[in-house]
């Protein structure tokens, strides 16, 4: 009944307007049993909850009246830090209905881990102390729903002293050292933030001229133009596990403790974009693309280094609304807020589900945060496509800043679909096609670059959930496969330090690239080849809300997820080919120029019916005697 009185006040004061939060008689499944986590287990050095002096965080809405606006000297972008920022997954980051999906789970799985997952989500529930226990209904909406406010960006210090930062900063780091919790800035991630108590704007300006903000200062802060500014939330290992050098494998720790290393590395690595980065050219001498790609109309010099440099492109214009004009106000080198990445959807999920006058969404600011991304990832690759006789190669080469994809293991992947015409354009062939209408792709036939994690035989006996591929975030304790196409700069030997090497798959030093060749069927007169990209899987919304024993969180991501069209693939790049015609050996089924025992053996494999497979030489729909008579005729 309490509980329903909190849902209640909660929709009041904005909470999902659409899709209203019941909860359900919680019996967890017959045969699991929940790891018994307690908040020790997932502590983690850096700023604590509540800490002494703290002021807190002015609300994005009071950045409305100023830093919201339309009209200055750049008519082609919107340089209004507050349009911009509310478009984005990190101003919607607790609304987002996969991500509150996804916290019951951990829940469920692990008592109390959702309050790690609030850290980052919801930094300013954390640090005001609204996270214990992990409990979504415990936060404030709708300020905490705001995510990665204005505010917490803001008031980031770095953990680094310099000459050039705020004097204060001495002070704020000289008390986490006095507590033991400063955190060691050589073991990046995990929510590890530290804040300035006092609600002061940190930001890149040295020269404004007068100070609105009211009692809150301005402080230069060079920190903010840093990559590792963005580093304690864009890494993330689970400290439930640490690695054991002598097994080469993941272990639970012991429980109610803290991670006995406190080394991020030495955790499951759930996310590594920050350590990719660090482990890549971007972060070393920069990569430059003189195609502009990236980095804005206003970007200095076209080099890529910092996060910011590809997440918020640089261009000229206002940041203040009363400082539009060219005269007054308006700058050159202005970053805009939009931290497009690959999330096609969700941004729409949230604007169906809440009530504008909380996300500050409107059907103009989500066209432009999806189209970004849409550029975003047209922008995160090339492919080239060449004819090889019978053969067509595809390379894929990866020129973002880390993996590709990356962030978000479950559910993110990229695949090649390839389409063979006929000199009508009728087509011949398919290989990964996808079912727009029940969101499933052929994966067998074709190239497919994503992560998969699993649970080990060792949890799996611990917790009674299934071993092998896995949702179960927190329980997850091992990489099935990390194909996933490494940034500029990779090597093996820095990857496989930070635990975050290609698994099932082999890229060599340098290679930020990936080769695919298919067999082109002899008729073929055309290739189209398209590189997709998917932001959410049929399988890990299923597995959300089938999962889900404590409230209907599962079933309202999966109807908002059904609304917004199943997250439908967006191409990132398509290229067309003619095909020349090339020699032919009927039943040189492998490709290798000869028909020999292989052949046969893939003939015999595909006996039977099998329409339109290459083993159906004479193509009269079965694989039978007559195509074994036509292999045997050039056999050798
Ligand atoms: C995820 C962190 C983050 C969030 C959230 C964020 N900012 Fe920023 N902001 C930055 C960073 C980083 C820079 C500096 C980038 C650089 O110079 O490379 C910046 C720059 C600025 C600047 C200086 C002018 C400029 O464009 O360079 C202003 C003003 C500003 N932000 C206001 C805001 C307001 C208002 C909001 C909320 C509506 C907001 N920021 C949300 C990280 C953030
Ligand atoms: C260290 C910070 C951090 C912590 C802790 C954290 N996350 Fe996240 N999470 C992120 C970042 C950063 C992204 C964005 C990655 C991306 O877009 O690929 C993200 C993305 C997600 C997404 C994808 C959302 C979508 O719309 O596709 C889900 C789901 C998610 N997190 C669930 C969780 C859960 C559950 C927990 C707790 C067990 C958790 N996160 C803890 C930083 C964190
Ligand atoms: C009354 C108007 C007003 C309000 C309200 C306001 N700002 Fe500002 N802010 C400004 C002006 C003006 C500047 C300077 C712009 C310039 O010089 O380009 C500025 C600059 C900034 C900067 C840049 C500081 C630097 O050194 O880089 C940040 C960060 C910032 N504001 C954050 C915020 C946040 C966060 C809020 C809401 C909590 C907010 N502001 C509310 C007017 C306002
Ligand atoms: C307080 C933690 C935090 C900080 C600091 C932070 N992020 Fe994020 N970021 C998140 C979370 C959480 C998400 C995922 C939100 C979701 O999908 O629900 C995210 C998502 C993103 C995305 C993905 C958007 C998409 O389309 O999937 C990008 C890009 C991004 N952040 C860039 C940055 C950059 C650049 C910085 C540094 C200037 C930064 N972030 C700093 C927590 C943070
Ligand atoms: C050279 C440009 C470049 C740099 C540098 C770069 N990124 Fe990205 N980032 C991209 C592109 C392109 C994408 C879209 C492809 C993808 O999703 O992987 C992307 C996607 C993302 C996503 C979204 C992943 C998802 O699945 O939604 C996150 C989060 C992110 N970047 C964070 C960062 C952080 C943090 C840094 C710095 C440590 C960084 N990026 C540096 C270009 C860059």
């Amino acid at each position: 009944m309490q509980q329903q009185t909190g849902v209640m006040r909660g929709v009041a004061r904005g909470v999902a307007a659409f899709g209203m939060v019941i909860p359900l008689s919680g019996v967890a499944t017959a045969d699991q049993v929940q790891v018994p986590t307690t908040a020790a287990d997932f502590y983690q050095p850096g700023t604590q909850p509540e800490p002494e002096g703290l002021q807190v965080f002015t609300e994005s809405w009071n950045c409305l009246s100023c830093h919201n606006f339309e009209d200055d000297d750049n008519p082609d972008e919107i340089t209004s830090p507050h349009i911009n920022w509310a478009g984005t997954m990190m101003a919607q980051s607790v609304r987002d209905p996969v991500w509150q999906a996804a916290v019951v789970i951990a829940n469920q799985d692990a008592a109390g881990a959702g309050e790690y997952c609030i850290r980052c989500h919801s930094p300013k529930g954390w640090v005001e102390g609204r996270s214990s226990g992990g409990d979504l209904d415990a936060l404030w909406a709708p300020d905490d729903y705001d995510g990665i406010t204005c505010s917490f960006c803001h008031r980031m210090v770095d953990p680094i002293a310099s000459m050039d930062n705020p004097a204060q900063d001495e002070d704020i780091l000289q008390s986490l050292l006095d507590a033991g919790t400063y955190p060691d800035p050589a073991f990046p991630g995990n929510g590890r933030f530290i804040l300035d108590p006092v609600d002061d704007r940190r930001g890149p300006l040295d020269d404004v001229g007068i100070n609105m903000h009211g009692a809150s200062q301005i402080w230069y802060s060079p920190h903010h133009m840093e990559a590792s500014i963005c580093g304690p939330c864009h890494d993330l290992g689970n400290p439930v596990f640490s690695y054991n050098e002598s097994t080469e494998k993941f272990e639970l720790n012991s429980l109610d403790a803290a991670h006995p290393t406190q080394n991020t590395y030495h955790m499951f690595p759930e996310q590594r974009t920050y350590s990719e980065w660090l482990n890549s050219e971007f972060a070393a001498d920069g990569v430059a693309f003189p195609d502009g790609r990236f980095g804005g109309d206003g970007h200095p010099d076209g080099v890529m280094k910092s996060c910011q440099d590809c997440h918020m492109p640089k261009t000229h214009g206002a940041n203040c609304s009363f400082w539009y004009l060219p005269e007054i106000g308006a700058r050159d080198d202005l970053d805009v807020h939009s931290f497009a990445g690959g999330n096609t959807w969700v941004i729409g999920a949230v604007h169906d589900l809440y009530d504008p006058q909380y996300t500050a969404l409107t059907d103009d600011i989500v066209d432009r945060s999806m189209q970004r991304t849409a550029d975003m990832l047209a922008a995160a690759s090339d492919m080239d496509v060449v004819q090889n006789g019978g053969q067509l190669e595809i390379r894929v080469t990866n020129w973002s800043g880390h993996k590709l994809p990356t962030g978000m293991p479950e559910g993110r992947r990229m695949w090649l679909n390839v389409q063979y015409l006929d000199g009508d354009g009728a087509a011949i062939e398919e290989l990964g096609a996808y079912n727009w209408l029940t969101a499933t792709l052929d994966e067998a036939s074709t190239q497919v670059w994503e992560a998969k994690l699993g649970v080990s035989e060792e949890v799996a006996d611990l917790t009674g959930v299934e071993a092998g591929e896995s949702y179960h975030l927190v329980l997850c304790d091992e990489y099935l496969i990390d194909n996933r196409i490494p940034p500029v700069g990779f090597t093996n030997a820095a990857f496989e330090a930070i635990h975050a090497a290609p698994v099932g798959a082999y890229y060599a030093d340098g290679q930020h690239w990936s080769d695919t060749v298919f067999e082109i069927p002899a008729d073929a007169e055309t290739a189209v080849t398209t590189l997709y990209f998917q932001t959410t899987t049929r399988d890990l919304m299923e597995f959300l809300r089938d999962a889900n024993v404590t409230d209907n969180r599962g079933q309202i991501a999966w109807d908002a997820y059904v609304a917004r069209g199943m997250s439908p693939p967006v191409v990132m790049d398509a290229v067309s080919i003619d095909i020349d015609p090339f020699e032919d050996t009927p039943g040189d089924l492998d490709g290798d120029g000869v028909v020999g025992v292989d052949d046969l053996l893939i003939l015999l494999s595909h006996w039977g019916s099998c329409g339109g497979c290459p083993a159906d030489l004479n193509g009269d729909g079965e694989v039978g005697v007559d195509d074994l008579l036509l292999m045997l005729a050039y056999f050798g």
